[in-house]
């Protein structure tokens, strides 16, 4: 099997000031500082970055969102100029909760991801099910439909050119995030976790051919603590975590993430 370099990435969502912000990374960015084999990072609100990505260079830095165009009237939203100019390595793309609260649909995923790697920078496109679409059986359906729109709708054909030069870090990476177990505190477990990363890798080789789809990242989110860390991370298709709520302090996020990368 393909060694993929794990990505631990914190989503803070709308949380956070940034003295706030600034007392975390004090704690968080030395108590990270040593792992090597693995990607750590923060998905922060825009406000928050400028000041961050620029004292913790060490971690990666996220912004929730980004737009296709390049500028314009499209009040709220930010532009890939935008996110570099505050070095931020990308951005996650379509999570669950912008799904269902500010109309994001597969489509406008797929615009945002294409800018993103467009300009260079990471996307973390999210997908996941939610508790009917899993009770129903139809979780496979609704995660290939994702994938199928989603990707078609970047426009991209050249996908190895597009997912840059970096063979550890490929620009684009897949959470899985179903959307029953995202801040209920009942995670996928993980033989559920498994199956589900087991599918849309199988999706990928199909899509990518297996070369690619076997350095393309998936990461597991939805109530990640340290209580299950271990165990989904040693699942063969988990490639790291995006973590909500035990990401906001800082001490339990370190340890959550120094768990993880042993089995990186
Ligand atoms: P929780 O870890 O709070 O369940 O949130 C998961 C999530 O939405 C990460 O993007």
């Amino acid at each position: 099997m393909t060694h993929r370099r794990k990505i631990f990435v914190g989503n803070w969502k709308m949380n956070k000031l940034p003295q706030e912000a600034q007392a975390f990374c004090e704690v968080f960015a030395p108590a990270v500082a040593a792992v090597k084999n693995a990607d750590v990072g923060l998905a922060a609100a825009a406000v928050l970055i400028p000041g961050l990505t620029t004292r913790y260079r060490g971690l990666q830095w996220f912004a929730q969102n980004c737009h296709w165009a390049a500028s314009g009237a499209f009040t709220g939203e930010l532009s890939t100029a935008m996110l570099k100019s505050v070095d931020v390595s990308g951005s996650l793309v379509a999570h669950s909760e912008r799904r269902q609260m500010c109309g994001e649909t597969n489509t406008t995923a797929g615009q945002r991801v294409a800018a993103l790697l467009g300009a260079g920078l990471q996307a973390i496109l999210c997908i996941g099910e939610t508790l009917a679409e899993r009770d129903s059986g139809r979780w496979r359906e609704v995660l290939q439909e994702q994938l199928e729109q989603g990707l078609a709708a970047t426009g991209i054909k050249n996908w190895s050119a597009a997912l840059g030069s970096d063979p550890e870090r490929p620009l684009l990476t897949f959470a899985y995030e179903p959307v029953w177990a995202i801040g209920t505190g009942r995670a996928a477990t993980s033989g559920q976790a498994q199956e589900a990363h087991a599918f849309i890798r199988g999706w990928l080789i199909n899509y990518f051919g297996n070369d690619i789809a076997q350095r393309l990242r998936i990461q597991y989110g939805g109530s990640v603590t340290l209580q299950n860390v271990d165990e989904l991370m040693s699942m063969p298709d988990i490639d790291g975590a995006l973590v909500g709520g035990a990401s906001l302090k800082p001490d339990d996020f370190a340890q959550l993430v120094l768990r993880g990368v042993r089995n990186a």
